[in-house]
């Protein structure tokens, strides 16, 4: 039996393969209190297939106080990123059947907690924006500008990033220097427009990049490549970029 921080009780249902219970970090900046774990039960009969369709249910149904982000409930948005059973990933394309019957849930790892499982992403956005991320070529006529097939291809693997930090926060250079050191998402999202052929500011975005901690304090620890949900490789990028540096 569990207690939640409200001493609901709730009974552990041991032999149903149908049973799942959420246990999920609470923090609420309006309590004058530290954060609390509630445990949900959920019924594999009754929910939808994903974790965040159980968010939702509890949501709708056991504590409207519960707080998370999510949009496209397809993977695309980025929104529903959160620690789950000890790995980042995204909460819409996680399967509750494949989980275990404990399911413990925690916001993205060493980010300010706004509340609940939504963290902080302002200086994640900063970031993003202090790379440029847009095409730079001011030789082009302002309307759509095609690429050969094999310049196109240099993209594949980059373009697909959604943003979701799931690398960033499982990073540990980025968790002690993320005031500085950029991190494997906004890194990857630089090298895509490093590695487009269009973008005439390559010298400027590398002389950006070649600093001892924006760019280097990547240590190759590659946890970013194994934890991201679409199967990108941050860690390959930030080694590309450190390469083009290396030789120009
Ligand atoms: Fe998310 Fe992967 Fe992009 Fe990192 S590289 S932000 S984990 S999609
Ligand atoms: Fe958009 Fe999960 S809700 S990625």
């Amino acid at each position: 039996m569990f207690l939640t921080k409200k001493s609901h009780k709730i009974e552990i249902n041991y032999s149903s393969n149908f049973q799942r219970y959420l246990r999920i970090y609470r923090w609420n900046p309006h309590y004058q209190q530290k954060p609390w774990f509630n445990i949900y039960p959920i019924s594999l009969k009754y929910c939808g297939p994903m974790i965040l369709d159980a968010l939702f249910q509890i949501k709708n149904t056991q504590d409207s106080s519960l707080s998370f982000r999510r949009s496209c409930r397809e993977g695309i948005c980025g929104s529903c990123s959160m620690n789950i059973n000890g790995v980042n990933s995204l909460a819409c394309l996680r399967s509750l059947d494949q989980e275990s019957k404990f399911i413990t849930i925690y916001p993205l790892p060493h980010m300010y907690v706004i509340k609940d499982l939504i963290v902080d992403l302002t200086s994640f956005y900063a970031q993003y924006k202090s790379i440029k991320p847009w095409l730079i070529n001011n030789l082009l006529p302002k309307k759509e500008q095609l690429q050969s097939k094999k310049d196109r291809l240099e993209l594949d693997g980059l373009y697909e990033c959604i943003l979701c930090a799931c690398c960033s926060a499982s990073c540990p250079s980025y968790w002690w220097n993320q005031n500085i050191y950029l991190g494997p998402a906004i890194l990857l999202q630089a090298y895509r427009w490093i590695a487009d052929s269009r973008d005439k500011s390559t010298d400027s975005r590398l002389s950006f990049l070649n600093h001892k901690i924006r760019l280097f304090r990547c240590h190759t620890i590659m946890n970013c490549s194994k934890t991201c949900p679409k199967n990108l490789n941050p860690g390959k990028a930030i080694a590309n970029i450190k390469q083009s540096i290396l030789y120009t």
